[in-house]
């Protein structure tokens, strides 16, 4: 047995260095001649949840920058009706704002069947709805309020998906499932957060939108957005010890008034270029 282990570590370990090099290759070749036939959204009907801030918003402008026709959903009203009214000045021809809360089962199956009996049918989904609750483990005294983050974030998505599903089937369309890097890079505060799919500012809420839409156009499986961001999966799996040590360097509080390290960071580079500037 000692023999056929240290046979089968040697060969997956060459293997897949061998095979990893020219993987990437391949797939950057891939993305390279997928980019030259990027799916044309113009006209075509896009759901997002989660639209009326944040992502979701800059991912709607997106795509109606690019002429698709758009369904936004979220719980606030008022921020959709803006959001909405600002994606038919961009170049949207038609948008349609729904309310509701992708945690409640009945209110996904009404904002899909709301979004087809309108439009006639559905091209892509974004399940974008999510919120971040920051709280170390220990400090819920009452478990249950972790809740919606499972509700909203997990089951959001799946609910949305399932109705969705025959819909998208039918069109040939697409899912885009808007994750998280702390899937794999687990950060303290986060528990409840990085169990289903970030922290620091990396990119603007506009950027990520934007490269988003251009890697569901290009038919992208996978997007990490900033792009250098791919790498710590890599640190992750090889070296989980010093990532997981790292991060919880940057993001656990180091003093009395809760003020992490990537925060004083933060001020600091603010501070520094507001000081080379002037
Ligand atoms: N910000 C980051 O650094 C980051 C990094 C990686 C991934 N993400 C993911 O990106 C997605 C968007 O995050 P964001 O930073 O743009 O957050 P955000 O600005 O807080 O936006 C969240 C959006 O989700 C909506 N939403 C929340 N709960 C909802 C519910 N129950 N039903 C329907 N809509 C709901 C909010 O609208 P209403 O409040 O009006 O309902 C809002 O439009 C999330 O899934 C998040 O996990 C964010
Ligand atoms: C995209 O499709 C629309 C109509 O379906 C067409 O008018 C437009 O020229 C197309 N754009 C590109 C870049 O092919």
């Amino acid at each position: 047995m000692d023999m056929i282990d240290k046979f089968m570590h040697a060969v997956l370990s060459i293997t897949f260095f061998v095979f990893f090099l020219h993987y990437r290759l391949f797939t950057s070749l891939v993305a390279t001649a997928r980019s030259l036939f990027k799916e044309n959204v113009s006209g075509k009907v896009v759901l997002i949840t989660g639209a009326s801030s944040g992502i979701g918003e800059h991912v709607a402008y997106e795509y109606a920058r690019r002429g698709a026709c758009l369904a936004v959903v979220a719980r606030r009203e008022h921020r959709l009706r803006q959001v909405a009214a600002v994606c038919e000045i961009i170049g949207s021809p038609e948008v349609v704002y729904i309310v509701g809360d992708v945690a409640k089962m009945e209110d996904c199956q009404q904002f899909v069947e709301a979004t087809v009996s309108y439009f006639g049918h559905l091209d892509h989904l974004v399940t974008n709805a999510g919120v971040t609750p920051v709280c170390m483990f220990q400090d819920y005294d009452d478990i249950t309020k972790a809740s919606p983050a499972m509700e909203i974030n997990f089951w959001g998505s799946v609910y949305s998906t399932y109705y969705a599903y025959g819909h998208l089937k039918k069109s040939k369309g697409k899912i885009i499932v808007i994750a998280s890097s702390t899937g794999w890079l687990f950060a303290p505060r986060l528990s409840f957060y990085s169990v289903e799919i970030s922290v620091m500012p990396l990119e603007s809420a506009c950027e990520c939108g934007k490269a988003m839409v251009a890697g569901s156009c290009r038919g992208d499986n996978y997007l990490t957005v900033p792009h250098w961001y791919e790498w710590t999966k890599l640190w992750k799996v090889f070296c989980p010890g010093i990532m997981d040590r790292w991060i919880g360097f940057l993001l656990m509080p180091c003093n009395s008034h809760n003020e992490v390290p990537t925060k004083k960071l933060t001020h600091f580079v603010n501070g520094l270029t507001q000081f080379l500037s002037s």
